[in-house]
Order: C-alpha cells, then sequence, then structure tokens
C-alpha cells in the first residue's frame, strides 16, 4: 500500500500532538464519521483521511471562528495578511492594540499572533513574539498551507460547544479522538478555557453513560486519577515518542546534535485509552504515513 502524505494543522499548538501523530493514527480503528472533540490544532484531522462525516469541536471562539474563515474565506484571510512580515513589533502591536472590527480580522490577528508566537501559546498572558526565520514557517509559505488547510477544512463541521453538549448532539457511530488537556499541569497557561478537575471527572462520567453511542480514543498524562475513573474501559496503553525542541537561545549558540538538528531531544510520553481493543486496528497498523518534515524539530521558539 503506497504511503499516505500526512499535512500539517494551520495552527502551532501547545500540547499539539505533531510527534505522536503516527501511534495516533495506529491506534485508530476503521470508521465513517469521525470527530475531535478537543481539536486545537487538530494534528490528528489534518494526518488522516477525510471520511463522510468530520466533525472539529472546540470551546475557544477564536480558534474555531479562525478555523471557520480558513474553511469559507480563506482569500480574504491571505488578503489581510499579503506583505505582512513577522516581527515583534508587530506581535506586540496585533496583540495589545489592534481592534478587530469583524469576525475576518479577528481571525487575521488570531492567525498572525499564533504563526508568530512562542510555542503557538495564544493565552493573552503569556502569548510573547516566538518566530525565527530557521525553524518558523515564512510568511510568504502562509497563503499555500491555508489554501491546502482549506480544502481539507471544506467537508468539516466546525462547532464550538463544551465537550458535553457535543457528545450529547452527536449522532451515534462517531469515532472520537479525545485529547483534553493533561490532568496535572498547569494549563491555565496556555489555554484561553479553563479546565477544572471536575471537568476530567465529567468527561470520564459523561463518556461512560455515552460508552455504547461511540467508539473513542483518548489521550492523557499518565497518573492514577486517570487510571483510575477509566478502568472500565477495554485498554490503558503506554505509549512513547521522541521529538527535539528547538528554541531561539539553541539556534544563538548553534547547538547542534549528531542528526544535525539544533535543539534538544525530548520524550512524549502519555496514556492512551480506548473503549475497543487494539485488535480491531491490527489491519489499519499496515498503513504508512510520511509527512515533509515529520523529523524536523518541534517550533517552540
Ligand atoms: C490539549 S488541547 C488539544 C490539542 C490538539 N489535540 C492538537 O493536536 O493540537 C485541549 C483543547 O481543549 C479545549 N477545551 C478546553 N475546555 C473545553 C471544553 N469544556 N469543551 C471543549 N473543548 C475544550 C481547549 O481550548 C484546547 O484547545
Amino acid at each position: 500500500m503506497a504511503p499516505k502524505k500526512i499535512n500539517n494543522s494551520p495552527f502551532r499548538y501547545p500540547g499539539g500532538k505533531f510527534y505522536a501523530r503516527k501511534l495516533i493514527l495506529e491506534s485508530i480503528p476503521k470508521h465513517e464519521k469521525y470527530c475531535e472533540v478537543f481539536a486545537g490544532g487538530a494534528s490528528i484531522f489534518f494526518a488522516k483521511s477525510s471520511v463522510s462525516q468530520n466533525v472539529l469541536n472546540d470551546l475557544d471562539f477564536e480558534l474555531v471562528n479562525c478555523y471557520r474563515i480558513i474553511k469559507d474565506n480563506v482569500e480574504d484571510l491571505i488578503y489581510l495578511l499579503n506583505g505582512i512580515p513577522a516581527t515583534k513589533e508587530l506581535h506586540s502591536y496585533y496583540k495589545n492594540e489592534y481592534q478587530p472590527t469583524n469576525n475576518l480580522e479577528r481571525a487575521f490577528r488570531y492567525y498572525y499572533l499564533n504563526r508568530t508566537s512562542y510555542s503557538g501559546i495564544m493565552k493573552t498572558a503569556n502569548c510573547y513574539f516566538g518566530y525565527g526565520d530557521k525553524y518558523s514557517m515564512r510568511p510568504e509559505n502562509w497563503p499555500n498551507h491555508l489554501r491546502t488547510c482549506s480544502e481539507k477544512l471544506s467537508n468539516a463541521k466546525l462547532e464550538c460547544l463544551d465537550f458535553e453538549e457535543l457528545l450529547y448532539d452527536l449522532e451515534e457511530d462517531f469515532f472520537l479522538f479525545i485529547d483534553p488537556p493533561y490532568f496535572n499541569a498547569d494549563q491555565d497557561k496556555f489555554y484561553n478555557c479553563m479546565f477544572s478537575k471536575e471537568d476530567h471527572y465529567r468527561l470520564a462520567r459523561t463518556l461512560k453513560k455515552l460508552n455504547n453511542k461511540f467508539k473513542f480514543l483518548i489521550t492523557y498524562d499518565d497518573c492514577d486519577e486517570i487510571r483510575e475513573i477509566y478502568s472500565w474501559c477495554n485498554d490503558i496503553l503506554n505509549k512513547e515518542w521522541n521529538y527535539t525542541i528547538a528554541r531561539t537561545d539553541d539556534q544563538k549558540r548553534n547547538l547542534k546534535l549528531s542528526d544535525g538538528h539544533i535543539g534538544k531531544r525530548e520524550k512524549g510520553k502519555e496514556i492512551f485509552i480506548t473503549n475497543y481493543l487494539q485488535t480491531e486496528v491490527e489491519g489499519l497498523k499496515q498503513e504508512k504515513y510520511y509527512s515533509d518534515n515529520m523529523n524536523q524539530p518541534l517550533l517552540t521558539f
């Protein structure tokens, strides 16, 4: 079987699943309806083949508005971005002074700040300039990438709901990819929407109630509380993957790894929780994926 091309999200996203994409894709059973409940950068949706129904949901209105504009109005967004360089001064201007007057301008501001901020962090208090010519996508490449994303989004439904409302609204037989904020991490630093401990328990209760309606894969940080509240699921698997973090100071010091990359090697570690057995996905494991930049360092500076 010919390898499938993996596409990239339009966004840089904290907690994004960029480096775990292959592992996740290989753990998903065959499905005709696909939903990302906590979409964020939706790196799995962009990496996988589309199916007959595709739903992306996130509670962050600014993010979903930007997806909607990329989907329905991409040329107007590209027109606004045309010729605007990635600079610290403009980042500060769009973050602190610019007042968007409509949803297109809001999407323009969101996209510009996301592409030029450290790790794509959009939470206002932690949204700092972090663009570097060597490791960030250059502004001249934004338009074509946006057009590719727009095409991919053309058959996706975009929702901006709390996960519980979404899960009750969805018809049955969707495959759900569920990537909530970590249980033990200071997520308030990264995301505009708060996710409390009670929200984690509410998610587990909702999924248990709807267990027969959907198949799902949840990714989480490994801890006793999460293992306990999902003990009714079929599989809880330990997963690990490698990635490289490049930072501006590594770039300045020209700190090179043996493979020629500038940056620091890290290990991603999570648990994958499923309400189906891995034997159901055996067939799909034969599928191979490739990407133009699968081995590039994570863009975090
Ligand atoms: C870990 S991120 C998802 C990352 C994503 N899988 C990726 O690859 O980029 C978690 C997301 O959950 C969203 N979120 C927080 N609370 C939510 C809620 N109650 N319902 C739906 N989404 C929520 C946040 O806005 C954030 O985008």
